[in-house]
């Protein structure tokens, strides 16, 4: 089954073809990212500007890619039609009588920002309900998941990549969301929801995304501040006599002493605020890099994340640990889960393709492969509140 996915939730526009839920025909995406560089954040007006701008050509591109299919395939365009269809780009896409060979279309239904939201949801109706295709509506924070489903190069030589087996523990690590929910099977595979995905833990405050984006901004570094801080750490470590992560301590871990699986985060920017306020009086004698900054940050936010997850996996003792979401694309964050999980305890740990880490369709797909339940077009809505356990 090939499953168009379409991906517009936040700051990328992305589409992808997928055979199978695991086999990539295509993976496109187009991000505004760089428009938001030096506002430190990003602008949901001008994100969903260029949604509007990116998602024909996006898809368009996916289609041609994964499956060979040319807008002009079907039918020669007329210099009027020719006009139209620069006047109104969706009329590139419907205005002729063949349909791309695909077998439905996956579409990201939430969280995320409205405008960026409607924009990928409105186009994925009007081409399910012009192409006659079933219609997926897709969480984002699930899908993020589904990245480790994907065919990925084995370590071993002409052998498959492995498939997650259930029950399996997934840690979210995105932007604005920090999840750890513990899956029996596929969230909708038989008898809903609620039954297979289960919430046992998350952040009260800030994400772990959020958290490195906000530092990054206190310590004049550019959006995305996740690989902004990594690249400074790396430099620390490049630079410096330190090889030890453990004598970075500068800044808090809170809960970590708390039997529960949350996290907070908003502590760190304050505690990052005063030092570095305190630098700029000179109230402090020993000045510290940026670099060694970044190195302190990354530290704190990785030490809370996995040493919370590795408790979890000791109690609920999945078969598979999946780790996913922007922040996983974290060099450190996935070297430190790997280090953990091997010497503590075997379990079969998932880490995607950094590519996939962050935002993409080819996850949309995936996800919608494993959770095939097509709706009515016309029921299909954004839906900018909805949770990683949240009903569609
Ligand atoms: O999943 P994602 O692409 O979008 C959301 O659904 O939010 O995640 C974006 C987040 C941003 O906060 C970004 O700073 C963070 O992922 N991120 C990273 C890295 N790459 C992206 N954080 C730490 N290290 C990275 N290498
Ligand atoms: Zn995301």
């Amino acid at each position: 089954m090939k499953i168009l996915g379409i991906e517009t939730s936040c700051d990328e526009t992305a589409a992808a073809i997928v055979k199978d839920g695991r086999k990539i025909l295509s993976n496109i995406v187009a991000s505004s990212s760089d428009m938001h560089i030096k506002s430190g954040g990003i602008i949901p007006e001008i994100a969903a500007r260029q949604q509007v701008i990116s998602i024909i050509p996006v898809i368009e591109e996916a289609l041609k890619k994964g499956c060979g299919w040319e807008v002009r395939n079907g039918l020669k365009m007329s210099s009027e039609d020719e006009k139209n269809s620069q006047l109104n780009p969706t009329s590139k896409l419907i205005s002729h009588n063949s349909t791309p060979p695909i077998d439905s279309i996956a579409i990201t239904v939430g969280p995320g920002l409205i405008g960026s939201l409607l924009v990928g949801v409105e186009t994925a109706k009007t081409l399910a309900y012009l192409w006659k295709k079933p219609i997926i509506p897709v969480n984002h924070l699930v899908a993020h998941i589904y990245a480790n489903w994907l065919d990925k190069k084995s370590n071993v030589k002409g052998q498959k990549s492995k498939v997650p087996q259930f029950p399996a523990l997934a840690l979210v690590v995105s932007g604005g969301h920090t999840d750890l929910v513990l899956m029996k099977d596929h969230p909708s595979a038989s008898s809903g929801q609620a039954e297979n995905i289960k919430w046992i833990g998350g952040t009260r405050d800030d994400a772990a995304g959020e958290a490195f984006d906000k530092c990054a901004r206190l310590l004049g570094l550019h959006y995305p501040g996740g690989p902004a801080i990594s690249d400074e750490a790396e430099k620390f470590f490049n630079q410096s006599q330190v090889t030890n992560h453990k004598s970075l301590t500068l800044f808090p871990r809170p809960l970590m002493g708390e039997d529960n699986y949350d996290w907070s985060f908003s502590g760190l920017k304050t505690a990052v605020l005063r030092r570095v306020k305190e630098q700029e009086s000179k109230r402090v004698k020993e000045r510290i890099s940026i670099q060694q900054l970044a190195a302190e940050i990354q530290e704190a936010i990785v030490d809370s994340l996995v040493e919370k997850s590795i408790r979890a996996i000791k109690k609920y003792k999945p078969k598979s640990f999946l780790l996913s979401g922007g922040v996983a694309a974290n060099k450190r964050l996935r070297e430190k889960f790997l280090q953990r999980i091997k010497s503590e305890i075997l379990q079969v740990f998932h880490v995607p393709p950094v590519n996939l880490c962050t935002d993409n369709a080819v996850s949309i797909a995936s996800c919608a492969f494993y959770n095939y339940h097509p709706l009515d077009w016309r029921k299909i809505k954004a839906d900018p509140a909805l949770t990683i356990v949240g009903e569609i």
